[in-house]
């Protein structure tokens, strides 16, 4: 798990090369696999593939999503944030288990950001632009995006910044 973990970096430069379906599925599956508070699964995940939508996406955020531009795919992760209140951490626990499948899987992605952004349109925040563009209902906040794609190269794994350390507190504070 450590040497899987240490692998996985965040990844926004794809080549031109699909995603197999079954490296899609495997990284949906480790997102449907991902604890829920209650066990109440308030999450739903639309994947986008179409070159086009994919294009318009990258207009959702300001800046940090024109990596969608050259993407072969998004998940979007969404919950009903009428079914519970801690919606944002069962979508981040899926989401980050999409990420490290990813990574697993040989798959580039990357965690984009949507709760608390703003679009390109002024006054237009990220979640009202996303639930526009695809017809989602109002009851729906969008959390976070992860773009995916074969990667154009490898980055390095990760350092244990031994400096961290110094956030982990024993007994006392
Ligand atoms: C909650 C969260 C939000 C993030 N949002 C973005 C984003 O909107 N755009 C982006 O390019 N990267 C985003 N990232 C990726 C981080 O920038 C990245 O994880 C960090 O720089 C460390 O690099 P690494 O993932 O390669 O180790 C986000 C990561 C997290 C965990």
């Amino acid at each position: 798990m450590i040497e899987k973990l240490t692998k996985r970096r965040s990844i926004r430069k794809y080549t031109d090369e699909p995603i197999a379906d079954e490296k899609l599925n495997t990284i949906l599956k480790a997102g449907l696999l991902s604890p829920t508070s209650k066990n109440l699964h308030p999450w739903e995940f639309l994947v986008v593939q179409d070159k086009e939508a994919l294009n318009k996406l990258a207009d959702s955020r300001q800046m940090g999503a024109d990596m969608l531009k050259g993407a072969a795919a998004a998940i979007i992760v969404m919950a009903d944030t009428t079914v519970n209140d801690v919606w944002v951490e069962d979508c981040s626990i899926a989401m980050s288990n999409m990420h490290l499948t990813a990574a697993d899987q040989g798959v580039g992605s990357c965690w984009i950001q949507v709760r608390c952004r703003q679009s390109r349109t002024p006054g237009v925040t990220t979640d009202k632009f996303i639930k526009e563009l695809f017809g989602i209902e109002e009851k729906y906040a969008v959390e976070a995006m992860l773009s995916l794609g074969m990667p154009e190269k490898e980055r390095r794994p990760m350092t244990l910044d031994e400096k961290l350390w110094d956030k982990v507190h024993y007994e006392k504070f």
